[in-house]
C-alpha cells in the first residue's frame, strides 16, 4: 500500500546513502519555543488535549462556522488525490479528509507536537494510505517525491509567529506542482459590523499573539515569491475567516 511503499523509499534510500534521507531536517523536531510560551495548555499537555480534541470544541472556536469552513477544504478532495494536511486539526476534520483520499490516494498528516501525532494517528493510522508524521510544516518535504494535489493549512498560520509564517508558506507553495493547489483557512480582519471582531480583538491581546499579523496583511506577503503564483480569496461570516487557495501561474 502507499504508506508502505512511502516507508520503503525512505528504507532505501538511507540504507544506499545515510545521507539521503528525503527530509531529515524534518524529522522529529524540538517542540518550538512559541508552542511551550504561548499554546502550552491548548496543544501541547496531554491533559488538556484529552479534553479539547472534540467537535463541539472546534465548533464552539469557530463560532459555529466549523462544517462551513471544513466543506471549503473537504470539497476539494477527491478519491485518489494526494493531499497533505501541515498540522493537526481537534474534532474529526482530520479523518473526513483521510477517508475522501481513499485506497487509490494518499494522505500526509504533519504536526509537530508528540500529543498531536498520537491523536492524529489514533484518527486515521488504520488506513493504509494515510502517514502520520512528527515534522515541522516548514521543512516537511513528500518522502517518495511524489507532488501533492493538494496541500493544507487549516487554522495553522495565525497560530506561529511570522518568521515561521514565511517558511512555512514558502514550504507549502514550493511543493505544488503546475496542477496542485495550496489553501489556507484561517483568521482574517472582520469587518466593523461584525460583533465577533470585538471579542477576537479581546482573544488575540490575551490569547493568540501573532494572530493580529492576519489581521493586518494579506497571506501572500508572507510568501517570497508571490508574484509566481494566482492568489483567490474568500471571506466569510463578516470576514472573520478567510479561504485563500494559490495556484501556480502558468507561463
Ligand atoms: C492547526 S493549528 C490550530 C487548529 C485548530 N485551532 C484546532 O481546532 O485544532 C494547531 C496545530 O498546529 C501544530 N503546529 C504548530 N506549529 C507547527 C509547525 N511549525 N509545524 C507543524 N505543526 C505545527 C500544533 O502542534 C497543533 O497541533
Amino acid at each position: 500500500m502507499i504508506k508502505s511503499n512511502c516507508e520503503t523509499v525512505e528504507h532505501a534510500s538511507r540504507l544506499s546513502d545515510p545521507s539521503a534521507s528525503p527530509s531529515p531536517a524534518s524529522r522529529n523536531p524540538e517542540v518550538p519555543s512559541y508552542m511551550h510560551e504561548v499554546y502550552d495548555w491548548a496543544y501541547v499537555n496531554p491533559a488538556w488535549v484529552r479534553w479539547l480534541d472534540h467537535n463541539a470544541v472546534v465548533k464552539t472556536l469557530l463560532f459555529g462556522n466549523d462544517r462551513r469552513l471544513m466543506r471549503r477544504y473537504l470539497a476539494r478532495i477527491r478519491p485518489g488525490m494526494k493531499v497533505w494536511q501541515v498540522a493537526h486539526v481537534y474534532g474529526d476534520l482530520v479523518r473526513l479528509a483521510a477517508e475522501r483520499t481513499g485506497e487509490h490516494g494518499r494522505f500526509q498528516l504533519t504536526d509537530i507536537t508528540p500529543i498531536q501525532i498520537a491523536h492524529g494517528k489514533r484518527k486515521i493510522g488504520h488506513l493504509p494510505w494515510a502517514n502520520v508524521s512528527r515534522e515541522d510544516a516548514a521543512l516537511h518535504k513528500p518522502c517518495d517525491n511524489t507532488a501533492y494535489d493538494l496541500i493544507c493549512s487549516f487554522f495553522l498560520l495565525h497560530e506561529v509567529p511570522d518568521d515561521w509564517k514565511r517558511r512555512i508558506v514558502d514550504n507549502m507553495l514550493q511543493q505544488i506542482p503546475e496542477h496542485g493547489e495550496v489553501l489556507f483557512v484561517d483568521y482574517h480582519r472582520p469587518s466593523r459590523w461584525q460583533p465577533v471582531r470585538y471579542i477576537l480583538e479581546w482573544v488575540n491581546r490575551r490569547l493568540e499573539p501573532f494572530a493580529d499579523a492576519l489581521w493586518q496583511h494579506e497571506i501572500s506577503p508572507f510568501a517570497s515569491k508571490p508574484d509566481q503564483f494566482e492568489w483567490k480569496k474568500e471571506t466569510i461570516f463578516g470576514g472573520v475567516y478567510q479561504i485563500v487557495s494559490v495556484r501556480k501561474k502558468l507561463v
